[in-house]
């Protein structure tokens, strides 16, 4: 494998942020994989389906393709809500397992950015991150974040939300939201984001460094 870099985390602890300008920073390819659990679940949505109901939702992820991701809005909290939902069910995971791990081992190495990526789709990544911060501060990010959308968004909801995609990312049997046992911990929730990118390129430089040796 090439130099895959895996990025896990919690809902709005910065990953995708931070998975964006690390992949700037080494040239490489990056995927936010949640996009794909939101289009599972705003496909189905949009065509009636149940989140709840796994065959369905697996039928959707089977047919998903890259190249559809742009054409979606995939921004809301309806879509997150939506995709933690879609996420729990083991035949979705499966469906988006191979599209995942082909992006990852593509040759000159690329950033994958999830919940399991460490743990499941690339537990041989060279480098692998686990960034986190407390539910707090998650929910005042992206609370600013959609509140730009929806000014009369109250921050409890948001914070209520966090807790429990949390709760249900955690708490699943299939693929649970956990660091891998070799990942690097990274707690930003002091940091500003050019702390966290600072702190983030620094554990990618050193995996590099001995990926190399
Ligand atoms: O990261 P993002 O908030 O876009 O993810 C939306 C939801 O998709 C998460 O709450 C989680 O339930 C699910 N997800 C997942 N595995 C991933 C990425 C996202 O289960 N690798």
């Amino acid at each position: 494998m090439d130099f895959a870099v895996a990025l896990d985390g919690p809902a709005a602890s910065g990953k995708g942020t931070l998975a964006v300008r690390l992949g700037a920073s080494f040239d490489l390819p990056v995927l936010d994989t949640g996009k794909l659990y939101r289009a599972v679940g705003v496909t189905l949505r949009a065509s009636g389906g149940d989140p709840r109901d796994s065959g369905a939702a697996e039928a959707v992820a089977r047919r998903l393709r890259l190249s559809a991701l742009s054409e979606l809005d995939l921004d809301g909290a309806e879509a997150g809500e939506l995709a933690s939902q879609v996420a729990v069910h083991a035949e979705v995971r499966a469906a988006l397992f191979t599209l995942q791990r082909e992006f990852g081992l593509q040759p000159g190495g690329a950033i994958l950015d999830g919940r399991d990526i460490g743990t499941v789709i690339l537990p041989e990544a060279p480098a692998k991150l686990f960034v986190t911060a407390s539910p707090e501060a998650r929910a005042l990010r992206r609370w600013r974040q959609l509140a730009a959308r929806d000014p009369s968004l109250p921050l409890e909801v948001v914070l209520a939300d966090i807790r429990l995609r949390d709760q249900r990312d955690s708490g699943r049997a299939a693929a649970p939201l956990k660091a891998a046992p070799d990942a690097v911990l990274l707690d930003t929730t002091d940091m500003d984001i050019e702390q966290a990118f600072d702190a983030a390129r620094r554990i990618v430089e050193t995996a590099r460094d001995r990926w190399r040796s």
